[in-house]
Parts: structure tokens; sequence; C-alpha cells
């Protein structure tokens, strides 16, 4: 069998990690995709910078546009971000070919998530995004397989590694919320509009995926009920755990009468729970069905190898031949997303 060609376009953070699973890995994901996992060329703004990885074997193309439109690139991995610009124009482009893509961008697919799904059905190119939610967590996977003979009754969990940082350094260290940001911003915690984080969009973006497959619905960013944490004080924090809660970032989304409901917003949890204890930049997912119950998927959301190692489980997934639809269902058979008038606590 022949190789599977990547392409990627964005060697950052995560993309030198795809980089690296590719090398470090040959043999074991050769064996496990059914054929080599090959990179043909990549992408970024930079040729010059140093990256920590060996590139001098693969092809350099300045466009990311240009590089998913190649004919020796069988996948396109889209790791530059941005819900606009060139990530999203070069994913057009390949998806228009009916070349599968992998990416990582949640802001992407949330703010566009419906019509380059329908591009893909159209095209039959697979559109693949595990590390868009709650990075190393495989969420996407467990809800589209693992629970597929499921009716998704609630999904809820902490979905920004950057803002439960925040909230529990406030509690643990006694700090005011000003300062802790400035230490999340030194330790590199922050995307580069921290607004994304603290205001919860960057959450938001990531239920909004999880509301769409969950419930079948369309991806409607804008549906969502949003709150960040910028006005979390730490007098509200120790109010709540005088009375035995944690002020968490908690993303709910569920079905009702009146249609589907999904809500980003500080909200108590008890200190006992599971989301009540969960530390620093880490995310937590909440999965409840009719049949399995309640499961917890708890682990690094973000990160260069464990968004990386989602990167890669879609990858393998194509190279496999499976072809499953980006949002669990036929993107034309997904309903419109509604919202209650009032959110229910
Ligand atoms: P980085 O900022 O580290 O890397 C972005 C890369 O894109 C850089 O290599 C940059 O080039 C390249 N780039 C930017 N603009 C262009 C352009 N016009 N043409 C070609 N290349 C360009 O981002 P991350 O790796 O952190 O994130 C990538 C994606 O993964 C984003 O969508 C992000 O939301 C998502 N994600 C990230 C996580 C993380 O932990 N970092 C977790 C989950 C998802 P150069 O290096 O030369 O500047
Ligand atoms: N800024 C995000 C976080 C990165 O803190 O969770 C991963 O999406």
């Amino acid at each position: 069998t022949s190789p599977l060609r990547l392409g990627i376009a964005g060697l950052g953070t995560v993309g030198t990690g795809v980089v690296r699973i590719v090398q470090r890995h040959a043999a074991l994901l050769a064996a496990r995709a059914g054929r080599e996992i090959a990179i043909s060329a990549v992408s970024a703004r930079s040729r010059q910078k140093d990256r920590g990885v060996r590139l001098g074997a693969y092809d350099w193309e300045d466009d990311p546009v240009v590089l998913a439109r190649r004919d020796d690139v069988d996948v396109f991995v889209e790791l530059v971000g941005g819900d606009a610009g060139p990530a999203k124009a070069a994913v057009e482009a390949a998806l228009e070919l009916g070349k599968p893509v992998v990416t990582a961008n949640k802001a992407l697919l949330a703010l566009n998530g419906q019509a380059l799904a329908e591009t893909a059905e159209a095209t039959g190119a697979p559109l693949r995004f595990e590390a868009a939610v709650a990075g190393g967590i495989p969420v996407v996977k467990t809800l589209t397989e693992g629970l597929a003979g499921n009716r998704i009754e609630r999904v809820m969990g902490v979905m920004n590694g950057t803002c439960n940082y925040i909230l529990t350094r406030m509690e643990d260290a006694a700090l005011p919320y000003d300062d802790v940001f400035a230490e999340a911003e030194a330790l590199g915690y922050l995307e580069a509009d921290p607004t994304l984080d603290v205001g919860g969009i960057d959450a938001a973006h990531k239920l909004a995926l999880l509301t769409s497959i969950a419930f079948g619905t369309r991806v409607d960013f804008p549906a969502i009920s949003l709150e960040g944490i910028e006005r979390v004080t730490i007098d509200d924090i120790r109010a709540a755990a005088d009375m035995g809660y944690r002020i968490k970032l908690l993303g709910v989304a569920r079905s009702s009468g009146r249609g589907v409901e999904s809500r980003m917003s500080p909200c108590l949890v008890p200190v006992d729970s599971p989301l009540g204890q969960l530390e620093g930049a880490t995310n937590m997912v909440v999965l409840e069905g009719d049949a399995v119950g309640r499961i917890v998927l708890r682990g690094a959301g973000a990160g260069e190898g464990p968004t990386a190692s989602a990167v890669m489980s879609d990858v393998i997934e194509i190279a496999r031949g499976q072809r499953l639809p980006t949002f669990g269902q036929p993107a034309t058979s997904l309903a419109p997303a509604r919202q209650a008038a009032e959110p229910t606590p």
C-alpha cells in the first residue's frame, strides 16, 4: 500500500508536535494505520525559524492554500489557527478537491463548521477535528463512536485549561484575579488574544462543536449563552468555598422540550465532585447517555504532545479508510439549534 502523504500547515506548538510523532513513531503508526504515514510538504510564516524538529526532507510552501492543493498531499493538516484568513481558505481549498482535512481549529469550525461540513459531504472529503475539543481528551470520538448507540442527555465540562488554572490558583493562593491573570500570562498559558480564554469564547467554541455532535444540531456558536471569568472575585471564591463549592467556568449543553440549551458561564460545583476537584490547566468533560449513564473524561486540554496525539488519531482514522461524517451524522440532516429563552440553572 502506498504511504499516506500529509501536508502540514502551521509549525507552532501543535504542528511541530505532529511532525515529532510522525518521525518518532513511524513503525507504530504504519502498523496501526495499515500504511506508512509520511509528510510531503509543510508551511509556516517563517522559513528561517529553528523549530527543534527536522524539516529538511519536506518541501516548503509559503502559502497554505498552495500546500492544500498539491497533488502529493493526500491529507491536509491545518494547524495555523484563526476563524478566517489562510486557515479557512486552505481548508476550503482541500475540501473542494475532495481531500481529507484534519484540523485543531475550534474557532474555524465553531464559526464556519456547518458550511465546511456541507462542502466536505458534497465532495466526500472527511473533515476531522478531535484536537479542537479538549486537546488530548478523545471526546469527539467518544461521542461519535463509543456512545453512538445512546441518546445523549447532557454534556458538560471544563474546556479551557487557562481559566481553570486562574480560578484554582485564585482559591489556592488567595490571590486576586489580576495577579493570577498576570501569572498565567507569564507562564505562556494565555492565547494571543486573552479575551478568547477569560471571556469564555474559546471554551464556547468547543461547546458549540460538542453540542452539535451530541444533539444532532447545526453548529450555532451565537446561540450559546456566554459569560467569562473576568468578573469573578476572590470574595466570590471564598463565599463559594464556605458553602462547600468551587467556581468553575462550566459549559453545559442539554436537550429540553424547548430545544437545545448551551451555556458557558462561571458555575458553582460541589468541592467533592469530580469537576470540583479539577486542579490547574486541565480539562474535564462529563457525558451522559440514556444507555451508558455518566462518563467522565479528564486530561490535558492543550500542549504539544496531547494536542498532536489527538491530531494523529484523526490521521490514522483517515489512513484506515474510515469516512465518518463531520458532526456524527450528515451535515444536511442536522436540525436548527434553538436557544431557550431562559437558560435552565
Ligand atoms: P502557534 O501559534 O504555535 O502556531 C501557528 C503556526 O501557524 C505557526 O507555525 C505560524 O508560523 C503558522 N502560521 C501563521 N500564519 C500563517 C500563514 N499565513 N501561513 C502559513 N503559516 C502560518 O499555534 P498552535 O500550534 O498553538 O495552534 C494551532 C491550532 O491548534 C490553533 O487552531 C489552535 O487553536 C489549536 N489548538 C492549540 C492547542 C495548543 O495547546 N496550542 C490546543 C488545542 C488546539 P510561524 O511559526 O512561522 O510564525
Ligand atoms: N487556551 C486554551 C486553553 C488552549 O487554555 O484551554 C487549548 O484549546
